[in-house]
């Protein structure tokens, strides 16, 4: 480890990436084609946090047009899919965040399934959404499912495809300010 850090002597980049703080924090994410991945795996690496993707037991079948009828349509109806099963204790961390795409202008049914499923009370929470147009009320329903919680900051992500570098630096921007 003492090497490592003398190795590291004069990058810059290094020493200005790191943050000394005990913390301790969990992105949890859904992502059905891999954006909200993307923001959450940045957000995870530039604070040091732990991952969780979760995943409904049945995943819409298409990838083409379809996909809009079938995930809107759940979406649409607030459904709440079975989540396929994982371990995790919430009470270990100190902040949670919590990122969803936006679905007909709502949270995911994976993340609703998530936030109904594990009534967290009390908790530093910060919550984010991936979207291409229009984000509608994802953030304000999430907020809703959330009361009871102190959420410390909330941000949206457009077009994270086609402007990944862009996103990308906005995700580390904001994950920092969540520690202050
Ligand atoms: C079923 C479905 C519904 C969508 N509805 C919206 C929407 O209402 N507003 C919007 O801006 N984008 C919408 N999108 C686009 C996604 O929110 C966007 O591509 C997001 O970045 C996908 O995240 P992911 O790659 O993590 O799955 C929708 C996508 C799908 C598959």
């Amino acid at each position: 480890m003492m090497i490592f850090l003398l190795a590291q002597k004069g990058n810059w980049n290094f020493w200005k990436n790191i943050k000394f703080n005990d913390m301790k924090s969990l992105v949890i994410f859904y992502s059905f084609e891999g954006s909200t991945k993307l923001i959450g795996e940045t957000i995870a690496q530039k604070i040091g946090a732990e991952l969780l993707e979760i995943k409904p037991e049945k995943e819409i079948g298409s990838h083409g047009f379809m996909k809009y009828f079938w995930g809107g349509r759940q979406a649409m109806m607030k459904l709440t899919p079975r989540l396929v099963p994982f371990s995790k204790n919430f009470e270990e961390y100190d902040l949670l965040i919590i990122g969803t795409p936006v679905w007909a202008f709502d949270m995911t049914p994976a993340i609703r399934t998530f936030l109904h499923d594990y009534n967290f009370i009390n908790k530093k929470v910060a919550i984010f959404c991936c979207y291409e147009g229009n984000m509608g009320k994802a953030l304000s329903e999430m907020n809703k499912l959330l009361a009871g919680n102190q959420i410390i900051g909330q941000e949206d992500f457009r077009d994270v495809r086609k402007k990944e570098k862009e996103n990308i630096s906005k995700a580390e921007n904001w994950s920092a300010t969540l520690l202050n």
